[in-house]
């Protein structure tokens, strides 16, 4: 897809601002009236703006809530959810467009009760240095002409840095919700974007306690950081009474292995890593070691758009049509959570994933050489495989035998991290 922002792309920020101007004007002449709130069209060069009025006194903190990739609207729903609880804060939910697709963004919206954003960015695909640029390009103006009191990003996706760059500096604070998670491995784009987010984070909420020991080793002030728990989890426990049961998946995508629940069950598996997606030969290898899994136990495999668009690239198609393996478009996250919760084990490259079947207690083998969430290992169900076939097949075999790994929930993973996140948000501005 091309950049929407066309003006951001080619670097003319004045063009940008004019027009965020002329919105936030029009927006603010209205205030007051009756009229609906003026929603530029969505292929608009600034993507759809609803008014944002310059408020002179402000009674509340506003808070900045920025979105851009599918992981982040599970995270933020739970916060949006507790800040509007608190009802002691103005909120701005902006979407940077990062992911687009209605599979990847609208359903997710959806199902997760998050209002439509105040403001979309619509940046898009594009290298690492285009899509954060991009970001920061888009977000400047808005940041400047909405002066939030505080910015909230959450995870460690491209638009969580490009945002937070651009608070820090802009003089705003930042809360970085998922903060210390460390994989060591710099070759991780997230890797990049955790390290530079949590160094210009101001209040910095944890997962784990592993996070707190990460963040003092990087020299954060331990009086910045608060272990309160997962967010993730949270969506979690929420959505799971509506959790869609496989059944409904199959129905609308398979008939054969997959016209019915498979009497010995099946496994679940995602891929979209870069290390594990974009070169062809490694992706070949996973694939054909989803084939050798499927002979075991049948698969379904939910396909990343840039996951897809490799396979179909690089000629690996032919490696997905067996019968036993069912590959479907990205899910909504109703129809994944009861995907996951239905398998009897999970194969992942998926941050999110791994904490998520450590939720569910479903067994999780990690196709990557490393994790950034160690607590999903050493009290949760996930086992960090790596990508060597025998490896996997290894643990796959044991996991048939044994059952898996139970796994425990690890501490402060109880459904309630964004109400606490809440609470040391009232606490930083001194509402309680
Ligand atoms: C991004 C995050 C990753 C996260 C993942 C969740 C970064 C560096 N990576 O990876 O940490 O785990 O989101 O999905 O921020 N695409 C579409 N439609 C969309 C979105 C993407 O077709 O709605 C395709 C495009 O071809 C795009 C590619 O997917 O180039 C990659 O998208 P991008 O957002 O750059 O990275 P992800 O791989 O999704």
């Amino acid at each position: 897809m091309l950049l929407r922002a066309d003006a951001r792309t080619n670097g003319d920020t004045s063009a940008v601002a004019a027009r965020m101007d002329a919105q936030l004007r029009r927006g603010h002449q209205r205030e007051g009236s009756n009229a609906p709130p003026i929603i530029p069209h969505r292929d608009s060069p600034l993507g759809w703006v609803a008014p944002v009025p310059r408020v002179k006194s402000r009674p509340r903190p506003r808070l900045m809530l920025v979105v851009g990739a599918r992981p982040n609207f599970i995270k933020i729903a739970p916060i949006m959810r507790a800040l509007r609880a608190a009802a002691a804060f103005d909120l701005m939910l902006v979407h940077t467009g990062q992911h687009y697709d209605a599979a990847m963004n609208d359903v997710f919206f959806a199902e997760l009760a998050l209002p439509d954003p105040d403001i979309h960015l619509g940046v898009g695909s594009g290298s690492h240095a285009v899509q954060t640029g991009a970001v920061m390009q888009a977000i400047e103006p808005v940041i400047e002409r909405t002066a939030p009191d505080l910015v909230v990003v959450v995870g460690d996706v491209n638009s969580t840095l490009a945002a937070a760059l651009v608070a820090v500096k802009k003089g705003v604070a930042i809360a970085h919700v998922e903060a210390g998670l460390r994989s060591f491995d710099r070759a991780m784009p997230e890797e990049i974007n955790r390290v530079l987010t949590d160094q210009i984070s101001d209040l910095l909420f944890t997962t784990e306690q592993g996070a707190e020991r990460n963040l003092a080793r990087e020299g954060i002030a331990a009086a910045k950081v608060f272990f309160v728990g997962n967010v993730m989890i949270d969506s979690l426990l929420h959505a799971l009474p509506r959790a869609v049961p496989p059944e409904r998946l199959f129905e609308r995508h398979a008939d054969g292995v997959f016209s019915r629940v498979p009497d010995g069950g099946f496994a679940a598996a995602t891929l979209h890593r870069p290390s594990n997606v974009d070169d062809p030969g490694a992706l070949r290898a996973l694939l054909s070691t989803f084939d050798a899994i499927a002979e075991r136990l049948p698969l379904v495999l939910p396909l990343h758009p840039r996951t897809a668009r490799a396979i179909e690239q690089h000629g690996l198609t032919p490696l997905l049509d067996r019968p036993d393996l069912l590959t479907v478009p990205p899910q909504p996250y109703l129809v994944m959570l009861g995907l996951m919760r239905g398998a009897r084990f999970v194969l992942t490259d998926s941050g999110g994933i791994q904490e998520e079947t450590t939720g569910l207690g479903v067994p999780c083998l990690t196709l990557r050489a490393n994790t950034e969430r160690p607590i999903t290992v050493s009290h949760g169900t996930n086992r960090v495989v790596g990508t060597e076939p025998g490896a996997i097949l290894a643990a796959v075999e044991e996991i048939l035998a044994t059952g898996g790994k139970r796994g425990r929930i690890p501490p402060l993973w109880d459904g309630r991290a964004a109400e606490r996140i809440a609470g040391h948000l009232a606490q930083h501005f001194k509402l309680v």
